[in-house]
């Protein structure tokens, strides 16, 4: 299941409903990758913080704009 979580504007919850929800179908025993498209990386960063290391991060942390 490939679930994407967008929305143009900033502030808007994107990030951390990503991570929480990441968070909670690992735990639940799910298979979890998170592909992190934004530039700012907080979501790779709040993940790779994390102690629990039961979701992949693929940060596409080097996609910065040239
Ligand atoms: N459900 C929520 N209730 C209250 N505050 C929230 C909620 N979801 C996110 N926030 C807060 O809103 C701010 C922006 O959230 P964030 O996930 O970084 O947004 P985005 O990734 O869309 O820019 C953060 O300070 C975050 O803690
Ligand atoms: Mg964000």
């Amino acid at each position: 299941m490939n679930i994407l979580l967008c929305n143009g504007k900033g502030g808007t919850g994107k990030t951390t409903l990503t991570v929480l929800l990441a968070h909670a179908l690992a735990e639940a025993g799910k298979k979890v990758a998170v592909l992190d498209r934004d530039p700012q990386g907080t979501a790779t960063k709040w993940l790779n913080e994390c102690e629990s290391k039961k979701v992949i991060i693929s940060g596409l942390l080097t996609c910065q704009e040239s």
